[in-house]
């Protein structure tokens, strides 16, 4: 058995003393959206710092707690808060969290983020759904041996925002009269913004969103064998659009304005499963 499997088993039996629930779902939540956690019921709180093999976030918006709870009937577990590389941790660290969920069964992925809108028709505030995404972060979590237990050596990438799953968040977009569209989201390593050139080469490679997080969790989910979907809340427009700097205290209230309608899609997304 490889040192990781050995290390995920340690995580989940950890876990599995401290909370009795079996859910199939989970969801990452981003920067300023940590709120929707709060909001489960029977919530078991378990800290980061308390589970084997997880790291602490730095970052402010990042909570730091897995918590699970239930959601109507449905059983769920959420990543209050997420590490990112820019933080200092290996990007194996980075997914951990992601390969411990599929190692407790959980099947679908929600992964949200805050992001830079660098598609000119966005505007603060804005939930996008994400079709597909650029890693520009220059890391890849399945670099080094492969780990045969959790996927394959070469997995594709086609599929990896499960068609389905977006189906059905913009089936439940529709019936609230949200306008969800669908972009294309940038994982850069951050945590500098992006200049503005460097928006507009994003712009001219396709991306619609720019953000720090994400792609390197959707590798790992995919390679793991979990359906993943992903929403991201638009807190600027990406540096250059607009004649002003940016600032991680405005992405947060931003991310805190979107709260109502993001909790509403994701609850009612959630119990659709
Ligand atoms: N760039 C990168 N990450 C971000 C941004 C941005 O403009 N906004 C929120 N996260």
């Amino acid at each position: 058995m490889s040192d990781l499997i050995k290390n995920l088993t340690k995580t989940t039996e950890y876990i599995r003393s401290k909370c009795d629930l079996n859910p199939k779902i989970a969801l990452t939540l981003g920067s300023g959206l940590g709120a929707f956690a709060d909001n489960l019921e029977d919530k078991v709180v378990i800290p980061y710092s308390e589970i084997p093999g997880f790291h602490q976030t730095s970052v402010l918006g990042h909570d730091g707690a897995l918590v699970f709870g239930k959601l109507g009937n449905v059983e769920v577990a959420c990543m209050k808060g997420r590490i990112h590389a820019y933080e200092g941790h290996t990007i194996d660290q980075v997914v951990y969290p992601v390969r411990v969920l599929a190692h407790l069964g959980v099947e679908k992925l929600i992964l949200t983020n805050a992001s830079g809108g660098v598609n000119t028709a966005y505007r603060p505030g804005q939930l996008v759904l994400i079709e597909d995404h650029i890693n520009l972060s220059g890391l890849n979590p399945l670099v080094g041996k492969n780990h045969d237990e959790l996927g394959p050596r070469f997995p594709d990438m086609t599929f990896t925002y499960h068609q389905e799953l977006r189906e059905k968040m913009q089936e439940i977009a529709k019936s609230m009269n949200y306008d969800l569209v669908s972009g294309v989201y940038a994982g850069v390593l951050g945590p500098s913004y992006e200049t503005p050139a460097e928006v507009k080469m994003i712009r001219t490679l396709g991306g619609d969103l720019v953000g720090m997080s994400t792609v390197n969790e959707a590798i790992a989910a995919h390679h793991a064998g979990m359906k993943v979907v992903g929403v991201s809340c638009v807190t600027n427009m990406a540096a250059g659009i607009l004649k002003e700097k940016l600032s991680h205290h405005d992405i947060e209230k931003e991310a805190n304005k979107a709260m109502k309608v993001f909790i509403e899609l994701i609850s009612k997304f959630i119990q659709s499963n």
